[in-house]
Parts: structure tokens; sequence; C-alpha cells
């Protein structure tokens, strides 16, 4: 049987973050903190997900408003655990069987290991389910007393704790797999007659026992799992796991990482086999990159969608694009939000491009702006084009059609449009349409003066 809903305590501040934002909305491989156990919570089969905010609660609450399965929970005071549990409980009034509890600061907890604590509750047809873990170093947990047999009896804080509790190596990882009806009978038991006067969820598993109504325990395989990130330490120590892990399961599914230690890959980046990622590239938010790409070292692709067989070259940085198959940008070019090119369009090197679409087998191979822009196919855009699409006030328009080749250092003056197949001379600035077909050139006459810098020494 599996669970169909889960807590997640998350009303705590995050102190020793020093932030001026919560705990559990720092980002870790693209994720806020708590969007990690909410995941594995999820994976395990809770649908249902009650978060209990308190510090920046409205935050915690703006953060994952898009999805309507999410609900808050107010906790105005922290004071304690089983407080937080019972402030949140009346959010799952009507229903019934086990709810998955846990903590918004442990983001390594995976699917898999719930899906084993919801198991062992099961089939133990216990009240309460505890995952564990053994430390060496268990100071400032919680500890698992356990009986001459090797039962669960009760869960006894750090600060609570006897010297020989205190030796005891296996601690409570703050996660639970509880059965709701025991719950809502006995949350209303718990005191705060200990060390820290606060609310103890922990006091359930002693209730559980005395009231005979079954405990269980799992060890966690990996101890890392129950990591509560505390610190930016932490913070940065559990981010690297957690990109590991996106690496290690990117590898296996064919793509070649030359430095998987030094690939930077948000959690939900979708990237084809036969991809190779050189060291230094960062790919970030709802990004799609194809089969067959190349990313050359120190890429930074976020929000984007790439085609197959595109040749991201060193330095780029790429957001909001869409790039189709056989295409070659950089090195060091820079797509704004809205640039779209289509198959084998080239970008080259200092190349910006914004809101612009570029036609099949165009090319702008160096030093350029395009702004809001219309480009056909077959295009030439020379060497440091500019299209001028700011008037200081509003942004206007250059379209330009099939086959036009653009000379050198030329300057578009937005809104114009220049008809296919035509050719505007270097040097020149557009001002007016130009038809197709046609030769377009702006450029003061030249003049030579014969013997001139000749003259000027002699005078000299
Ligand atoms: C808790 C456990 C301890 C366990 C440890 C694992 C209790 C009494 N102790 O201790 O056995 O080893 O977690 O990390 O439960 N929270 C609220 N509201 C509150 C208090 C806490 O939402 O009033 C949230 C916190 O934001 C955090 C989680 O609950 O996400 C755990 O709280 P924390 O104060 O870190 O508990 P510990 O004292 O470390
Ligand atoms: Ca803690």
């Amino acid at each position: 049987m599996s669970v169909s809903a889960a807590l997640i305590l998350a009303a705590g501040k995050g102190t020793r973050m020093k932030s001026s934002l919560v705990k559990v909305l720092h980002e870790l491989a693209g994720r806020p903190m708590l969007g990690w156990p909410l995941a594995a919570a999820r994976e395990a089969g809770a649908d249902q997900i009650v978060v209990v905010a308190g510090h920046q609660a409205d935050q915690v609450q703006e953060c994952f408003s898009a999805d309507t399965h999410i609900r808050i929970a107010l906790q105005e005071e922290q004071l304690g655990t089983g407080h937080a549990v019972s402030c949140s409980l009346s959010q799952l009034d009507g229903l019934t069987g086990s709810v998955l509890i846990l903590c918004g600061d442990t983001p390594l907890l995976t699917g898999a290991t719930l899906q084993r604590l919801t198991d062992e509750h099961t089939a133990a047809g216990a009240a309460v389910t505890v995952l564990t873990a053994k430390l060496d170093r268990p100071f400032g947990y919680g500890r698992i007393v356990r009986d001459s047999e090797g039962r669960v009896r009760r869960i006894v804080e750090q600060k609570d704790a006897s010297p020989e509790e205190q030796a005891i190596d296996e601690v409570n990882s703050g996660i639970y797999c509880m059965d709701l009806n025991f719950l809502r009978a006995h949350i209303g038991r718990l005191g705060s007659e200990n060390a820290q006067n606060e609310y103890y969820l922990t006091d359930l598993v002693g209730i559980a026992v005395a009231e005979h109504a079954g405990c269980s325990a799992v060890v966690a395989d990996d101890s890392d799992e129950i990591m509560g990130v505390n610190d930016r330490v932490q913070l940065a120590h559990a981010a690297r796991i957690l990109r590991k892990r996106i690496n290690l399961q990117l590898m296996l599914s064919g793509v070649t990482l030359v430095d998987p230690d030094q690939t930077y890959v948000d959690a939900g980046v979708r990237v084809g086999s036969d991809t190779v990622i050189w060291p230094g590239c960062v790919l970030r938010g709802n990004t799609t990159i194809g089969s067959g790409c190349e990313l050359e070292s120190n890429v930074q692709v976020t929000d984007c969608t790439i085609a197959d067989r595109v040749h991201l070259k060193v330095g780029s940085v790429l957001s909001e694009a869409q790039v189709s198959e056989d295409v070659s940008i950089g090195p060091m070019a820079h797509l704004r939000p809205g640039s779209v090119l289509q198959a084998h369009v080239k970008i080259g090197n200092f190349v910006e491009t914004k809101k612009v679409v570029m036609g099949v087998g165009s090319k702008a191979s160096h030093l350029t702006y395009l702004g809001d822009a219309e480009v056909g196919k077959e295009v030439n855009i020379g060497c440091g084009t500019i299209t001028c699409n700011y008037d200081g006030k509003r942004k206007h328009k250059t379209v330009i059609g099939d086959g036009v080749f653009v000379g050198s250092d030329v300057q578009l003056v937005a809104p114009v449009t220049v008809g296919a197949n035509s050719l505007i001379a270097a040097g020149t600035t557009v001002t007016r349409d130009v038809p197709p077909d046609s030769l377009a050139i702006a450029r003061t006459p030249q003049v030579n003066k014969d013997g001139w810098c000749l003259k000027k020494s002699e005078n000299a």
C-alpha cells in the first residue's frame, strides 16, 4: 500500500544560513530546497502535500502556487515539530491511511528510500515508522533507543539524553510514516516538559510503544540522504551530491561529460544521447538539448530548446532561445530571449540576438547586433551590422527578405524592410525600405587628395 499524503515541516527560519531568504527557498541544482523532499514524496506516491510554513510563509506559498496539489498550513509560532504537525492536520481531514512526515531541509532524501519506509510501515502494520541512520558523529540528533531485542522504544533528543543515550550512534532523521488516525488520536497528548520546552513530534514513538500501536524503523542505506542543510557549507555540499546524481543519470543515458565534477545541470534539464559537454557548462531551468550536440566549455544555457547536432562554442550565453538542427553558435555569442534560429543558421563570435527569427541557412558571422528582426532564408549579415531598433522610446522592427546580402558595417534604422535578394553595400546606413532585387548604397563619396600628406609634412 502506498501513501497518498505528505506533511513537510518548513516553518523554521534557518538562522545559520545568515540570509534574508528563508532556508527552504535556497536553491540547489535548480530547485528550491523544499522542492527536493517534495519531489521525493511524490515519487513515493504522495499526491496531496501540505507544507507547514511559518517564517516567510507568503514567499513559500508564492513559490509553489502553480501547483494546486500543494497546500500551506501556517504555524505562526514555532513551538516544536509536534506543534507543527498539529497545525497542519486539519488540512488532511477526511483522509485515512498513512502520511509521510518530512523536513523541508533534507534535499538528499530519495523517493526510493521513502518507498522503503512506507513498505516497512505497511508490512509491520505499524502506527509509526521512523527513518533512521547510523552516524559516526551523531551529536545534535535525536537518538533511537532500542530494547535488548532491538525493538524501538523511544527517541531522545540530544539535549535530554543521558550519557549512555548520547553514546547511541543510531539517529532520528526526522522523517516518518505515520497512521493518520493514530496521529489524530494522540497528537494532543504531547507535552513540552523537556530541555527545549518544545512539543516534540518524536514523543509519538514512545506513545505508540506504550499504546501497543506498533512502531517500526528503517535504517537508511546511505546516511547522506538524511543530511539536513543548516548553513551554506552544507548547502554547497548537498548541491554537489545532487549534481553528481543528475550527471550520473545523464552519463548513463548516453551523454558524454568531459569532466562531470565541473558540469552544472539543473534538475529537469533534458539532454539527448551522444551530446558532448565540456567543463564549465551551466544548463539551467526548463532547457532541452538534443542529440549529437557539442557544448564547448563555459557555455550557459537557460530556458532554451536546442535541437540535434547544434554546436555551442566556448563562452556562449543563451536564454529563452529556440535553436533548430545543425546550427552553430559562438564562440562568445549572446542569444537573448525570443531568439529563434532555424536549421543551419550560423551565429559567429560577438554576435548578440534578441527577438529575432533567422531563416534556414542564414549567417551572422561576426560582431553584430540583431534585435526585433525577421531575417529570411540564406541571408548573409556582414560583420558589424547593427539593427537600430530603439529610438529612445519604442522598439521598431527590421525585416530582411530571403537571399539578402548585407555588407559589413551596415546600420538598419528600424522600422525598415529590405526586399528579397537585395544587396546592401558595406558601410550603408539604411533609413528607407529597399525593394527586392536592388542595390542599396548610402555612403559619403570618397575624395582622394593627391600628395596631401606630403604637403602636410613639408609645412610642419
Ligand atoms: C528534529 C528531531 C530530531 C532529529 C532531527 C533531524 C524533534 C523533537 N527532533 O530535531 O530527533 O534528529 O530533527 O534533523 O522533532 N519545524 C517546524 N516548526 C517547528 C519546529 C521545527 O516547522 O516548530 C521544522 C523545521 O523548519 C525543520 C524541521 O521541522 O524543517 C526540523 O526542525 P529542527 O528544529 O531542525 O529539529 P531538530 O531540533 O533538529
Ligand atoms: Ca535541526
